[in-house]
Order: C-alpha cells, then structure tokens, then sequence
C-alpha cells in the first residue's frame, strides 16, 4: 500500500515536469498558429501602470503578449521560455509592431536551471502563468526572484487555485496552482529583516471570453520590490 502510494506520487511529479519541458511546449505552440491572444495580460497592464519604463524580463513569455507590449511601452525587455517555437513567434510579433530594437530572446529552462538570466539585474521580473509543481517552486520562483535588481520589481500572475472549487478551470495538476501566500513565503517576503517590500498580495477576480460565453477567474497577484 505504502509502497504503492509512493509509486503513485513519483509518477504524478515525473508527468507533471513532463509539462514543462521544451517538447511539450514546441508541439503545442507548433500546432496552431496562436496559443494565446496576443494582448498583454490585463494584470500586467495594470501593475505596470505606476513604474517608469527600465529593464524588463518576462520569465516564460510564452507568444509573448507581455513583452511586446512592454517593448511599445518603452521598456527594454528580455524575453525568455523553453519553446524556441514561442521565442521565433516573439521575434517575427517583435519586427511586426516595430519593437524588435527593445526585444532580446533568450532560451530559459526552469527545471534545468532556475536563474533565468543575470543576479540583480532587472528593474522589471514578471512571469506570468507559470505554474511549476510544488517540491520545484521554491527553487524555480527564487531563481526567477535573483534577475531583480535592487529598488527593482518582480511580478507574479498566476491562475488561483479556487478556479477548480469554482468549476472555472480544470485542475492543472496537484499542487500547481497557487495563493499569493505561496511566492512570499519562499522569498521569505514581508517577514522584518525581508530584502523584499510587498507592494501587492492579491486574489483578483476577472472576466475572461470563452467559446460558451465570459467566465469568471480569479488571478493569483504578487508585487514585490528589492529593498
Ligand atoms: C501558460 S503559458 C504562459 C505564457 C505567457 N507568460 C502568457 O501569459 O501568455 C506557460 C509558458 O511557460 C513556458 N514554460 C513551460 N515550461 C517551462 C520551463 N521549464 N522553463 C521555462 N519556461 C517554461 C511555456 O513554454 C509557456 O510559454
């Protein structure tokens, strides 16, 4: 039983990294010629209302609708995934509105290596919807969490796990989905001697379009600054 059990588990965290490899991701964004929208997420959009354009690294950008309309907003962005599908979509998005002076690629493996791109470097991290499986969060997220730099932000938007109890989403898998509780508790974020301010701790609700007509889902939304 014990035995089985423990079976059970390995082969569930071996599936679920399985989502997140670089053939996984090159197949899905192959297989049609858009995965997502295209316009920037709308949490994004509003957390970057109040900051001064700088550096920027979207951390699994995906087709990137985050960093090209970062780019338009004059930020200077790096933009990062484990699908060099998605990163050529980016490139020729880029050239398409004009951006592609304010846009550098980059290849980003979070399960091979964590730490995206340089240690205290960005005035910007945001990653957007990528949910890790519980035992590689806390290295993946501290390592997304390095590239900012100091007086620098890192946002964090994710799907909220009450998504599934409201029957909004399907569970992605156990464990994925995440509460703002999560991201400062393994940066150690809002504890006294904490080297991160929290800006925003938040569980927003949203309308989202579906084929069956709007839907509404809760965002996960963290916004912390490096003292
Ligand atoms: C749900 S999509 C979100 C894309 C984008 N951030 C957005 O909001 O539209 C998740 C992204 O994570 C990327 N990803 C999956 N596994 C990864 C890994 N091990 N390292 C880096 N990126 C990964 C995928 O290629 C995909 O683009």
């Amino acid at each position: 039983m014990h035995r089985h059990e423990h079976h059970q588990h390995e082969q569930t965290l071996a599936e679920l990294r399985d989502a997140l490899t670089a053939g996984f991701w090159d197949e899905r964004y192959g297989g049609t010629d858009r995965v997502w929208s295209g316009r920037p997420n709308q949490r994004l959009v509003e957390q970057v209302a109040d900051l001064a354009p700088g550096t920027a690294l979207d951390v699994a950008c995906g087709e990137g609708g985050d960093a090209l309309w970062l780019a338009e907003q004059g930020w200077q962005v790096t933009a990062v995934d484990v699908s060099q599908v998605a990163l050529a979509r980016v490139a020729t998005h880029a050239e398409e509105r004009g951006v592609e002076d304010r846009v550098r690629l980059g290849f980003y493996d979070a399960l091979a290596d964590p730490r995206p791109a340089g240690r205290r470097t960005f005035d910007l991290v945001t990653v957007s919807f990528l949910h890790v499986p519980l035992p590689d969060f806390p290295a993946i997220y501290r390592g997304i969490a390095d590239a900012v730099a100091p007086g620098g932000r890192l946002l964090v938007t994710a799907h909220h796990p009450d998504d599934v109890t409201t029957g909004a989403r399907h569970d992605h898998g156990p464990g994925l989905m995440f509460e703002p509780d999560r991201v400062l508790e393994v940066l150690g974020a809002g504890q006294p001697d904490s080297a991160w301010e929290v800006e925003v701790a938040d569980t927003p609700v949203r309308e989202q379009a579906t084929p069956d007509g709007p839907l509404l889902v809760r965002d996960t939304v963290v916004r912390l600054r490096r003292r």
